[in-house]
C-alpha cells in the first residue's frame, strides 16, 4: 500500500483513539469529584494514567503528517517529450527547463510513487533519462538543469514513436499495464513538425498513453490537437511565447495535485470518480448513467425490492492508491 494512504488510515485511527481516551479521561475526572477519598485517589491515578495514554497517542499521531503534503499525488509514469529544435533561443530553452522543474514540485517522485522520464528531440531523439533512472526529485531536477540544447530539427513524430515504443516499456522502467498506473506523456513543442504526427500520436493514445500537448508561439493548433488526448480542453494548451509557459503551472497544479472531482464543476448527479487529470460520473445502485454521462435514471430492469436496505458503498484502496468504488 502507498505510504500516504497508510498514513491517512493510521492518522484517522489515531485521532479516533485520542478522542475516545480524551472523553474517558474527562468522565473519570468528573466522577472523582463525587467519590469518597480512597476511591477518589484510585480514580485519580487511573485518570492520570489515562492522560498519559492520551499524550502518547497524540505524539504518535504527530509523526505521520498526511496533511503536510498538499498534493494527493497519485503515482504516475510520467515522460516529458521536449522539443529542442533550433528555433528555440537559449533563454527560451532555460524557460522550458524552469517549467519542467516547476511541474516537478507537484509530483511525488519515487520508485513506488511517480516515476519521471525525459527525452528531448530535434532531428533525432535524445533520451536524457528513463522512468527508472532516478529515484528522487532532486536527481531528476539536476538532470533537467544540466540538459543541453540540441538546436537541430523538429522530428515530433519520431519522438512520439520513441515514447510509445521505448520510453514506456518495462525495460525502461514503466510499470506493468495491469497495475493501472497512468501513463502520461507531456509534449512541449514550439513549431511545425518535420514529420507526420497524426497516426503515431493516435497509436500512442490507443496504447494507453495520456498525452498532453503544449504549444508555444506559432504552433498550428490542429497539430497540437492531433497529438493531445481527448478532451482537448484538458490536454491541449497553446501559449503565446516562452515567457507565458509558466502560466500553465497553475493549470497543471490542479491536474496533477487535485482530485479532479474537487477542482472542477463536474455536474455529476450522483457520484464523481477522480482519476489523474480526468474524472467520470457514476450512479448509485439501481440507476444508470444517461448518455450525457452526468445524470442518472432509475434502472427499470433492476428495481429495488422493498426489502433491500440503502445501497452499500465499498471503497477499496488498491496497492497503488487508486480508489475503487463498488456498489
Ligand atoms: C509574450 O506574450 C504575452 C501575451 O501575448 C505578451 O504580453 C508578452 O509581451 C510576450 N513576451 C515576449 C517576451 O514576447
Amino acid at each position: 500500500m502507498q505510504a500516504g494512504s497508510l498514513h491517512c488510515i493510521v492518522g484517522v485511527f489515531v485521532s479516533v483513539l485520542a478522542l475516545v481516551s480524551l472523553s474517558l479521561c474527562l468522565s473519570l475526572s468528573l466522577l472523582t469529584l463525587q467519590l469518597s477519598h480512597p476511591v477518589r485517589m484510585r480514580s485519580l491515578a487511573l485518570g492520570l494514567f489515562c492522560l498519559l495514554c492520551c499524550n502518547a497517542v497524540r505524539l504518535d499521531g504527530r509523526r505521520p503528517r498526511p496533511i503536510a503534503d498538499p498534493c494527493k499525488a497519485m503515482p504516475l509514469d510520467f515522460v516529458f517529450v521536449i522539443d529542442s529544435s533550433r528555433s528555440i533561443r537559449p533563454n527560451d530553452y532555460e524557460k522550458v527547463k524552469a517549467f519542467i522543474v516547476n511541474l516537478l514540485q507537484f509530483l511525488k517522485v519515487g520508485p513506488d510513487a511517480t516515476r519521471v522520464g525525459l527525452l528531448q528531440y530535434g532531428s533525432v531523439v535524445q533520451p536524457e533519462f528513463s522512468l527508472n533512472t532516478y529515484t528522487t526529485k532532486d536527481r531528476v531536477e539536476q538532470a533537467v538543469r544540466s540538459m543541453e540544447h540540441l538546436a537541430t530539427g523538429t522530428m515530433t513524430g519520431l519522438a512520439i514513436q520513441y515514447t510509445m515504443e521505448t520510453a514506456f516499456t518495462e525495460e525502461e522502467g514503466a510499470r506493468p499495464a495491469d497495475l493501472l498506473i497512468p501513463r502520461i506523456a507531456m509534449v512541449v513543442t514550439d513549431g511545425r513538425p518535420q514529420d507526420t504526427v497524426e497516426e503515431i500520436a493516435a497509436q500512442a493514445r490507443q496504447a494507453g498513453i495520456q498525452i498532453f500537448a503544449i504549444g508555444v508561439g506559432r504552433v498550428d493548433m490542429n497539430t497540437l490537437k492531433a497529438i493531445g488526448s481527448e478532451p482537448h480542453s484538458e490536454h491541449v494548451h497553446l501559449v503565446a511565447n516562452f515567457s507565458q509557459i509558466e502560466t500553465l503551472i497553475s493549470v497543471f497544479q490542479s491536474k496533477l495535485c487535485g482530485e479532479m472531482c474537487e477542482v472542477v464543476d463536474h455536474q455529476c448527479q450522483h457520484i464523481c470518480v477522480s482519476s489523474p487529470a480526468s474524472y467520470r460520473c457514476k450512479c448509485r445502485k439501481g440507476y444508470q448513467l444517461n448518455v450525457d454521462l452526468k445524470t442518472c435514471d432509475s434502472n427499470d430492469a433492476l428495481p429495488y425490492s422493498s426489502g433491500t436496505s440503502l445501497p452499500s458503498l465499498l471503497v477499496t484502496l488498491t496497492s497503488y492508491g487508486h480508489y475503487l468504488v463498488t456498489f
